[in-house]
């Protein structure tokens, strides 16, 4: 059955089909969390966030909030149903039996916290603990779609603890250096152990009935395998980039674009052996074009390679921030139309396009890309 705007229903199998309902994050209240292991060691160690924590200014929420309103409205107009978060307040500190910290993060940005795929959305364990509590600036929305959508699963990963035992010392110390850090990343050790299951949202692209997952800080192995047996009925697959001293959330880093076509990261290229499933059938994975920027706006967690966060709207058009011209222009040689989206002083919010947004519902139906 058709799509209807009257009707709510939660859907979604991949990154391409024709996005009709999403949820678009806010910068209301976010903070820059206290420090903390996980977070400290994805924090590069030349940026101006070392060491400053706190309520973000706000005129920088209230200009993000304006882009992320805009954004909106952008898609509203091209007739997606767009729904938004209901923040809680980030300034109250987090205390489990096992850990306390002194503030939370935000309610941006929802690709990391939620995952959609078909009929049911899943908030992720998430991994740091300023993190622990963000589904809930979501819980009023699913809520709704749950009283709407009889077919619509609600499912919640088990909360992880968050001890210290989740997290390896090493990486703790100020300075490691890019060196240091490319070193382990090609060894696969990251700062998270394998004490418990642990995955962001963010780590994960759906390609219908095969998930393709990065292990990396933000998910350990035994995330993936909690995925594997959550997803019975997928194919779950774990991709690691080296090239990536920071390997937090996949979507700067690799982005299908329709079936057949990946833009990759050309710092962080999959490696040859990870390669076979795509390759075997006939997806062409290219270099992503350069950022057009040589840093990230000041405050901002990601790399300058959100240029290549966009949101793919349909396997025909695709959103990109207005200043990435090097990136629309590639999108534009590679066939697709594409739509200008002013987000670039949104991004130190915790992402760009494709992170600001969560999935609701996509046209069609589960398919193998991969026979
Ligand atoms: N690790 C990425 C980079 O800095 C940022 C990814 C942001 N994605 C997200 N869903 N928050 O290059």
């Amino acid at each position: 059955m058709a799509w209807s705007p009257d009707k709510t229903e939660v859907k979604s199998w991949n990154e391409w089909d024709t996005l009709r309902h999403v949820i678009v994050g806010r910068a209301d209240d976010c903070h820059i969390p206290p420090e903390e292991p996980a977070l400290d060691a994805k924090v590069p160690e030349d940026s101006d966030m070392r060491g400053q924590w706190g309520r973000r200014p706000q005129e920088t929420i209230d200009r993000a909030n304006e882009l992320l309103d805009n954004f909106a409205d952008q898609l509203r107009k091209r007739g997606v149903r767009v729904d938004r978060p209901v923040s809680i307040d980030h300034s109250q500190p987090v205390t489990t039996p096992d850990f306390h910290t002194d503030s939370q993060f935000g309610c941006m940005p929802p690709r990391d916290v939620l995952l959609t795929v078909g009929h049911e959305m899943l908030e992720a364990t998430m991994s740091y603990r300023c993190r622990w509590f963000e589904y809930l600036n979501y819980r009023p929305l699913l809520k709704q779609y749950w009283e709407e959508d009889p077919r619509f699963r609600h499912e919640a990963a088990p909360k992880p603890r968050l001890t210290d035992a989740d997290y390896h010392p090493d990486y703790l110390s100020e300075k490691i250096g890019d060196a240091q850090r490319l070193e382990w990343a090609a060894e696969k050790f990251f700062v998270t152990t394998e004490e418990e299951p642990l995955f962001d949202a963010a780590d994960v692209l759906r390609f219908g009935k095969d998930l393709v997952v990065q292990h990396g800080f933000t998910t350990n192995l035994k995330g993936i395998e909690w995925l594997r047996r959550h997803f019975p009925d997928h194919r779950v697959h774990t991709v690691n980039f080296p090239g990536d001293p920071y390997p937090i959330h996949i979507d700067a880093t690799f982005t299908p674009l329709r079936p057949g076509l990946i833009v990759n990261n050309p710092q962080r290229r999959l490696p040859e052996e990870q390669r076979g499933m795509f390759e075997k059938n006939g997806w062409e994975i290219v270099d992503a074009a350069q950022p057009a920027h040589n840093t990230p706006p000041p405050l901002c967690y990601s790399s300058t390679w959100l240029s290549m966060n966009v949101l793919v709207l349909d396997p025909k058009t695709v959103c990109v921030e207005k200043s990435e011209v090097y990136q629309a222009e590639q999108m534009d040689k590679l066939g697709m139309e594409v739509v200008e989206v002013e987000l670039r002083d949104a991004y130190a919010f915790g992402g760009g396009l494709h992170c600001c947004t969560a999935d609701v519902y996509r046209d069609g139906d589960c398919e193998d890309y991969f026979p």
